[in-house]
């Protein structure tokens, strides 16, 4: 058996490579002779693989020196709470746009620790999220905190076509689900978060990307473990880090080199994207994307089928076919199909082809 193509959301595939390199020194890493995941985190050897995870993405995002970059414990959902706690005083406000679910989100976990206020709110008469919203600069509270946005809503497959603009007061973006997809002016952000287990590794560990004057914002009462200051400080070190999750993001980092850089895997994320869209758009209304093309995610594409009766047995063949978890998320239903970097596009080329033939033996 080979391994299938995986369409998963996230946690999702890595790079063959990454995990062949892993699996090759697996039991023993390096000059160590043990396991990266067995060695100490404040030795020479892990703190040098931090090191050069760091200066890997510098390089591939063109990160400035002003820029701290944290590798974090606890997901982008934790950001979701620290962001407030770091960048906003006792009672001060910050503004959100909401272009989904996880947007969503980022304004309830927000709301304990900042006033919140919702500048746009995206969704259309009947509730749907399909296409990224306007924002008003002029309309941000020059007051505010900061103003966050979600560049890429990986449920509802709504991606800004370009970064929005904030006026003077720092833009946070949720990359979760596009960061590494494609390059990005890092200039344009205050802060620019992450979870890693879609496109940079394994789940638990997120990474921070954050302006440097802004970690001398008082914020709110904290616990230094709760301070980005404290983990920039110490370098990413300040307690036991995720170190195999930072050891496989550090492959893929040096994999992204290997493959040319960011302006390459754009080019082939596009067409990887294209490909399916293509393949929806032309099914004379077998399959379906409704949401406004010029939003359309390059990372995840929800589609559904003219009868979604046929679900299941799309869902059955498409494994059968080595096809992995096409299933659409439980809050919008369908089908859904998430591309990220380590998605070859073989892989894309394989689901178009079973969706062609599943149309014409079902439609
Ligand atoms: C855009 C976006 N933000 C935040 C999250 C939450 O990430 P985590 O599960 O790492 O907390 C996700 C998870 O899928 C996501 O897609």
């Amino acid at each position: 058996m080979s391994r299938a193509f995986n369409f998963c959301a996230g946690p999702a595939a890595l790079p063959e490579a990454v995990l062949r390199q892993a699996q090759a020194e697996l039991l023993e890493w390096g000059a160590e002779r043990a396991s990266v995941m067995e060695v100490s985190h404040r030795g020479a050897a892990f703190e040098a693989l931090v090191a050069q995870a760091e200066a890997d993405l510098r390089s591939l995002m063109g990160i400035p020196d002003d820029y701290a970059v944290l590798f974090l414990q606890g997901g982008a959902t934790q950001q979701f709470a620290l962001l407030p706690m770091n960048l906003a005083a006792p009672g001060q406000g910050a503004d959100y746009v909401v272009s989904g679910h996880w947007s969503q989100r980022a304004v309830a976990e927000g709301e304990p620790h900042v006033r919140t206020r919702v500048l746009v709110d995206a969704a259309d008469a009947a509730g749907l999220y399909l296409r990224a919203p306007e924002v008003d600069a002029a309309a941000v509270d020059p007051d505010a905190a900061y103003l966050h946005y979600c560049h890429n809503e990986t449920i509802h497959g709504v991606e800004f076509p370009a970064v929005p603009d904030s006026g003077a007061v720092p833009l946070v973006g949720d990359f979760s689900s596009t960061i590494l997809s494609r390059p990005l002016d890092v200039a344009r952000f205050g802060v620019i978060y992450a979870g890693a287990q879609k496109n940079i590794g394994p789940s638990g560990l997120a990474l921070v990307i954050v302006r440097r004057d802004l970690l001398e914002r008082a914020g709110q009462p904290r616990a230094r473990v709760l301070t980005w200051a404290a983990h920039a400080r110490a370098g990413s070190l300040l307690h036991t880090p995720p170190t195999f999750s930072i050891y496989l993001a550090a492959l893929v980092f040096a994999w992204l080199r290997e493959m040319g850089g960011l302006e390459v895997m754009a080019a082939i994320n596009q067409r990887k994207a294209q490909r399916l869209y293509h393949a929806i758009d032309d099914s004379e209304g077998f399959y379906r994307n409704p949401v406004d093309p010029a939003s359309r995610s390059w990372m995840n594409v929800p589609f559904w089928l003219h009868d979604e009766g046929l679900n299941a047995a799309f869902l059955e063949e498409s494994r059968e076919a080595g096809l992995l978890a096409l299933k659409g998320h439980r809050e919008i239903g369908g089908l859904r199909a998430s591309l990220y970097n380590a998605m070859p596009e073989a892989g894309v080329a394989a689901l178009t082809d079973f969706m062609g033939d599943f149309a014409r033996r079902k439609g």
